[in-house]
């Protein structure tokens, strides 16, 4: 299917632009569809370049702005980081580079956290490269400077869910909702041993920062005990979207027919498509390859 160019149309007709490394970034879209039904997303997952959480941060910043170019060139209106490992690398180039508001997931998510805890202790499980940039505990403290953040590098979670999901053997359309589908004996073993340096520090609160974890909080909340509440960035990113486009007058109104298009880097469609139908919650109809070359020709 042939790249859209929505640029002519009114500014509050045009998509929400979403991107992420690649499949995870569909739970936050899928917040957003559910929150607003009538706009249309264009969603960009750089399949083929996964995972992003150990590159280094120059590659993560130079694909998250050709990202950034793609949508743009496309004509969305707002374009929603939905991956922490570009956030904590890339929001503020990305903010600086493009004409249209960008957000990130990482201050909604450090806002989820600060609400939610009462001990003031926060575990933050992501990639590697989001707890190395230290992101989490800056936002974390900017809200609430007596709160004590301990970082846990999970990069290996990323592999668990993408590799799942692209075997695709056992999807069925319940999958995401009873997330039962990852108490395996094997990712409960790992989330038990992933998590462990979280264990004895008191922590109350584990924020999911990274856009895939939200498919193995069940194994992550059964390894941290049932005290520990367990908050993602998903809503609480969809509650800011909703609060810039109300401010700017960008909301779609309620006589918009939301039409969402999908992009992935990868050459397998299908699976895309099956993994991708499995987290957003429906099928993906609309869905596109994007050759890295034509990414590459963009702010490389
Ligand atoms: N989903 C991305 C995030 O939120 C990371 C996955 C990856 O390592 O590419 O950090």
């Amino acid at each position: 299917m042939a790249a859209a160019d929505l640029g002519h149309l009114p500014v509050n007709r045009r998509p929400i632009g979403v991107f992420d490394s690649g499949i995870g970034g569909l739970t936050v879209a899928r917040a957003i569809a559910t929150a607003l039904p009538h706009e249309s997303i264009y969603y960009v997952g750089d399949t083929k370049r996964c995972p992003y959480g150990v590159r280094t941060q120059e590659e993560v910043r130079t694909f998250t702005l050709q990202a950034g170019s793609w949508l743009v060139e496309r004509g969305v209106k707002i374009i929603v980081i939905a991956c922490n490992t570009a956030t904590a690398s890339a929001l503020k180039v990305a903010q600086q580079t493009f004409d249209v508001p960008v957000i990130g997931v990482i201050a909604p998510g450090a806002r989820a956290a600060v609400h939610t805890t009462r001990t003031r202790r926060v575990g933050v499980l992501a990639t590697n490269l989001t707890v190395e940039s230290g992101a989490y505990t800056r936002a974390i403290q900017d809200l609430d400077a007596g709160v004590r953040v301990f970082g846990c590098p999970a990069s290996v979670f990323v592999d668990v869910v993408e590799d799942a999901l692209a075997s695709g053997d056992r999807l069925n359309q319940d999958w995401f909702d009873d997330r039962s589908v990852f108490m395996t004996p094997a990712v409960r073993g790992l989330a038990r041993q992933v998590t462990q340096p979280l264990r004895g520090q008191g922590v109350d609160t584990v924020v999911l920062g990274c856009t895939h974890f939200p498919l193995l909080a069940a194994p992550i909340h059964e390894a941290m005990g049932p005290d520990v509440r367990i908050v993602s960035s998903a809503e609480e990113t969809t509650a800011e979207l909703i609060e810039i486009l109300r401010r700017r007058e960008q909301l779609a109104g309620a006589d918009a027919l939301a039409r969402h298009r999908f992009a992935t880097t990868s050459e397998n469609i299908t699976s895309f498509a099956v993994a991708g139908s499995f987290i957003f919650g429906k099928p993906l109809r609309s869905i596109e390859h994007i050759e890295l070359g034509e990414l590459e020709e963009l702010r490389a």
